[in-house]
């Protein structure tokens, strides 16, 4: 697992500040940082993804502020290592799909809706001198934008799942799934990657702690023929969970 030098998953804010020093004129007297600052967690996240993971990240200014920690347990609730996988939306920092390529050594393709996000997702794909195949989506999720035929062994998404614009934090592609509670975007996901999945293949999606979110995706997955597992893992203070369907 990757660990900083004290043994821990994550990093101290003095090594954070050693990284990028601008991170200075935001720290209190007692040495804390003010995370409610999106430059703060920007740069601070940029520390973990560089001192923990080797990976040399650039955040989109008015993206989702995407932290490591959280998407590498998320991929370690499903990968084994070396599987082909894709996936769908994966934002202006690729975080997760570099993880799954370096970390986990697999074959990834992945796809990105967003103009700016997806030539922010090159440039860290390129930067980082990944292996990775970059789709652009027009739109669709799967069907139409990956080629006909294509077979993976794993899906993965953290999916856009609020059910109305937030105010500010994200934008609306990156958060709006649509439905009551956020579900409709994941709802088609799992029902078009059917025809994409190797036999025994699987779905991950990343969800927050939204009960009635995953009982809507849960129900839907059962309905398809799924068989479900919902991992609940804490990353930082937040509850997460790593739903995953298998075929
Ligand atoms: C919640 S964000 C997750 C981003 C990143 N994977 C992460 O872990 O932080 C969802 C991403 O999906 C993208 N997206 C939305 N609809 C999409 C679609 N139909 N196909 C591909 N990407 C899409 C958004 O632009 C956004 O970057």
């Amino acid at each position: 697992m990757p660990l900083w030098k004290d043994r821990k998953l994550g990093l101290p804010v003095k090594e954070a500040v050693k990284l990028f020093p601008e991170l200075e004129r935001y720290m209190d007297e007692h040495g804390r940082l003010d995370f409610s600052n999106r430059k703060v967690r920007i740069l601070y996240n940029r520390a973990i993804a560089k001192a923990v993971f080797h990976l040399d990240i650039d955040y989109h200014p008015r993206g989702l502020v995407t932290t490591p920690i959280s998407r590498y347990l998320f991929l370690k609730t499903f990968l084994r290592g070396g599987e082909r996988v894709l996936e769908i939306g994966t934002g202006h920092t690729a975080l997760m799909s570099l993880m799954a390529e370096k970390i986990f050594n697999c074959d990834v393709t992945a796809t990105e809706l967003d103009d700016e996000f997806f030539e922010y997702a090159r440039r860290n794909v390129e930067k980082n001198r990944a292996r990775i195949r970059l789709i652009k989506s027009d739109g669709g999720i799967i069907r139409g934008v990956i080629p006909e035929g294509e077979r993976f062994d794993v899906i993965f998404s953290a999916p856009p799942y609020y059910e109305a614009p937030t105010k500010g934090v994200l934008t609306e592609k990156e958060g709006v799934g649509g439905g009551l509670y956020g579900e409709n975007f994941s709802v088609r996901l799992i029902d078009e990657v059917l025809d994409y999945l190797k036999p025994g293949g699987k779905v991950a999606l990343f969800f927050p702690d939204k009960k009635p979110l995953l009982d809507a995706i849960t129900e839907k997955g059962k309905e398809l023929g799924y068989s479900l597992k919902d991992v609940k893992f804490k990353a930082g203070t937040r509850w997460r969970h790593s739903l995953i369907l298998t075929l």
